[in-house]
């Protein structure tokens, strides 16, 4: 068996530990050769494939702690509509899949969110090769999974920076918002805003209103408080319904920016002296947590186990306290979002935290 590998979509903390479980259980495990590609399918599509050996001996005991992912990994570039230099839409499967013949891929594992994992899915069918997925995403919005690998990093990176902005607003009576990511989920915003004593939290899954938002920053006054905490994810729409996006002209669509345009708000309604930190890539960065650390280690051994079992198109998944697998399709299906009224919402509503809706 020769194993392929590779990272898809945005990069988080703990590819690297999944990484090193893959190779490790192939190789120890099953004595296997395994094969990184690079960059993600866009090193298939290139002559000779971006590709590197892996054995061993590239772990040196610091790779699991690293962040990134040491084979790169790209975000855009769908092979099936892949942008090219004169600003057509080309179908370059063909060639992906050919790249995966040359390097003598047997069976391929992927890393990657839902959409990389929907890509991977199409290629697997049409170029007959086994498939196993690995869930990864910061915004943890992979169904049929309670956690994706690099989530638990990234809730506790904005935990520490709300822990960070709490001192410096109460050493200024300000209201501080914090806009984190999620694209369009608001599970970093929800959980690390109750981690980290946020008043407000606003997230796409909930509309938000102003009345609320400064209820809350007065009842907080009122309570003696001289500062305030607002967690906003980067997905929450204006109040005219818009979302706030950062993307140049051709590029693919990027939040970023709706913080200072709630800050602009607050500051309007209630007066307060407000400060803006738009946290961005750091929640993506950076050493990966023990969670990340064990999800990761154990997605990459089952995932081994599945191709070994000949167990094809099946994504890993944590649920329970137990690493299963599930139909890739029933994964890509549809998001994971916030339930409104869930048990993680209902715990912000009872710390009296506001949601933006009442
Ligand atoms: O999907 C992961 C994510 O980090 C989102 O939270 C965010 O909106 C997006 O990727 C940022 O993408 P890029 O790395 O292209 O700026």
């Amino acid at each position: 068996m020769r194993l392929g590998v590779l990272t898809s979509g945005g990069d988080c903390a703990g590819l690297n530990a999944v990484l090193r479980a893959v190779v490790h259980r192939a190789i120890e495990g099953y004595g296997w050769e395994v094969v990184g590609i690079e960059q993600g399918t866009r090193g298939l599509m290139e002559r000779p494939p971006r590709a590197r050996e892996m054995g061993l001996d590239i772990f040196d005991g610091t790779l699991m702690r690293q962040g990134g992912t040491i084979l790169g990994t790209t975000n855009k570039g769908d092979p099936f509509a892949y942008p090219m230099a004169d600003g057509t839409l080309k179908d370059r499967s063909e060639e992906v899949i050919e790249g995966l013949r040359l390097l003598r891929v047997d069976a391929l594992i992927g890393i990657g969110g839902d959409g990389s994992q929907a890509i991977l899915r199409r290629l697997a069918q049409q170029g007959g090769f086994g498939l196993v997925t690995i869930p990864k995403t910061i915004d943890n919005d992979v169904a049929e999974t309670e956690f994706a690998v690099g989530y638990d990093t990234a809730v506790s990176v904005a935990t520490e920076a709300l822990d960070r902005l709490q001192p410096t607003a109460a050493s200024h009576n300000r209201v501080m918002i914090l806009e984190v990511m999620g694209r369009d989920a608001g599970h970093i915003a929800l959980v690390s805003g109750i981690a980290g004593g946020a008043d407000v939290i606003l997230i796409p899954e909930i509309p938000w209103n102003m009345g609320c938002i400064a209820r809350r920053i007065e009842q907080v006054r009122g309570q003696g408080r001289n500062f305030a905490l607002v967690v906003v994810a980067e997905a929450i729409k204006t109040e005219e319904g818009e979302t706030v996006i950062q993307s140049a002209p051709g590029e693919k669509q990027r939040y970023g920016g709706v913080g200072h345009y709630i800050g602009e708000r607050i500051a309007e309604e209630t007066g307060a002296e407000v400060r803006v930190t738009v946290l961005g890539h750091i929640q993506r960065g950076g050493t990966p947590s023990a969670r990340d650390r064990l999800i990761a280690a154990a997605f990459g051994v089952h995932a081994v186990d599945l191709v070994a079992e000949g167990k094809f198109d099946r994504m890993v998944a944590w649920r329970a306290r137990q690493v299963i697998d599930v139909p890739i399709a029933d994964a890509i299906s549809r998001p994971h979002l916030v339930d409104p009224d869930g048990p993680v919402a209902r715990t912000a509503r009872g710390l009296g935290i506001c949601l933006g809706d009442r």
